[in-house]
């Protein structure tokens, strides 16, 4: 008989479970057969999840879980960390709550584990890699269309971020603290974690589009705004800079084998996960969604929004600032993982747009 090897089911602590990545995330764990404990202050994401006999919703503040916040983890095999303030919008708007909520209230949450001995994924980000060295060196001594500047790389790629004024930066510099925090726990032998960092993924559930709730939500979810809606795609800056999309379903497969972590492969790793294939500016991701609109979804030319270009403060107020360009290395996901993205950049984007287009006919 074949040596055939069993999945241990796991009790998973989800701390922002009801969240886009954390609702896919949480379907997909119940699917393979653990038992998610989902903590957010938001439910509506979670769709059917919230109804699966292996799937128990606590609608808890994270900042005032104490605790209980103390106890969940000690019940648990693994916790996966993803509550932040994850909108520019707000980075801008909000500094001092994006610092404490995603490095106070998250360096909470590894000292749980620490405490606890538990095994901690932690999600942080891509922008913790800033900005390209294209971007600050004379281009005459560089040329920023070579992809090499932009292909950042987890255990190599320095860090670039902005001057204190462009206040953007706090998420990243939260992050990238939290991370440091993380593998010093790790040095003195107190922690095992694995950090991922998404590189721009999309999908249903994405945010809300900005006819239904106040503040600035990610591109994608602006431009669908307009398709659906009406007003324009507004191209921050020009719409130049340039963004991997990755599908949410590929991203959720890598993940998979993180929680699943054969032979403690994932221990104390950084992955980066994204598509680095699927590049494109930002400027072109609305022609694209243009395109797929009247090619996939009934849209009548004579309607699309027009392209309109704003000045970045006016779009997000003083402060803001851009990572100009970002290509994951997923090398080591690769390699190790034995990970890679399905869906194209088309796929990608109307597989995103789908979702959002029923739901309209649906309404
Ligand atoms: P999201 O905003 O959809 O999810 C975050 C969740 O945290 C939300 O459901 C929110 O309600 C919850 N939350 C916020 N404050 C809370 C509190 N005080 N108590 C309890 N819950 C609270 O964002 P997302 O896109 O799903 O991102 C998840 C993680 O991945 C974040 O850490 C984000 O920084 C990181 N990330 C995401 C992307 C991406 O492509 N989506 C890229 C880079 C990094
Ligand atoms: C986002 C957020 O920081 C996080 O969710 C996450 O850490 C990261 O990306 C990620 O997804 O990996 P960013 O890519 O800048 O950062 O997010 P968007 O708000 O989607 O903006 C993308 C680009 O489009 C930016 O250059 C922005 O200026 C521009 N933009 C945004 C527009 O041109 N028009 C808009 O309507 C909105």
């Amino acid at each position: 008989m074949g040596e055939e090897k069993e999945t241990r089911h796991l009790n998973i602590l989800c701390l922002g479970a009801g969240g886009f990545i954390g609702s896919h995330l949480s379907a997909r764990l119940l699917s393979a057969g653990h038992h998610v404990t989902g903590v957010d202050i938001h439910a509506e994401k979670l769709g059917e999840v919230a109804s699966h006999p292996r799937f128990t919703y606590l609608p808890h503040d994270i900042r005032m879980a104490g605790d209980k916040l103390d106890a969940l983890v000690a019940a648990s095999d693994l916790v996966i960390d993803l509550i932040a303030h994850a909108n520019p919008g707000l980075y801008v708007s909000r500094p001092l709550d994006v610092f404490r909520l995603n490095f106070n209230e998250n360096l909470k949450i590894a000292e749980c584990c620490v405490r606890h001995s538990k095994r901690l994924i932690q999600f942080s980000s891509c922008e913790v890699y800033g900005k390209t060295v294209a971007s600050i060196i004379p281009e005459s001594l560089v040329n920023p269309e070579d992809p090499g500047l932009a292909h950042f790389s987890e255990d190599t790629t320095p860090f670039i971020l902005g001057s204190i004024g462009s206040h953007r930066w706090i998420y990243s510099c939260a992050k990238q603290l939290l991370e440091r925090v993380l593998h010093a726990h790790g040095l003195a032998g107190e922690l095992n974690y694995t950090i991922i960092r998404p590189f721009n993924f999309i999908g249903p559930r994405i945010d809300y589009l900005p006819r239904e709730h106040e503040g600035v939500p990610r591109v994608f979810s602006h431009f669908m705004g307009a398709l659906l809606h009406g007003g324009t795609m507004p191209l921050v800056n020009g719409g130049l800079q340039r963004r991997c999309y990755s599908y949410i379903d590929d991203a959720v497969d890598c993940m998979e084998k993180i929680v699943e972590n054969r032979d403690g492969i994932c221990d104390h790793q950084i992955f980066n996960i994204g598509s680095p294939d699927n590049e494109v500016s930002i400027r072109g991701l609305a022609l694209l969604m243009q395109e797929l609109y009247l090619e996939h979804f009934d849209g009548v030319a004579a309607a699309l929004p027009p392209l309109s270009e704003i000045d970045a403060e006016k779009f997000y107020g003083p402060g803001y600032d851009d990572s100009d360009r970002r290509i994951p290395d997923i090398s080591k996901a690769s390699k190790l993982l034995h990970w890679k993205p399905r869906y194209s950049l088309r796929q990608t984007v109307t597989e995103s747009m789908r979702y959002y287009v029923e739901c309209e006919r649906r309404a």
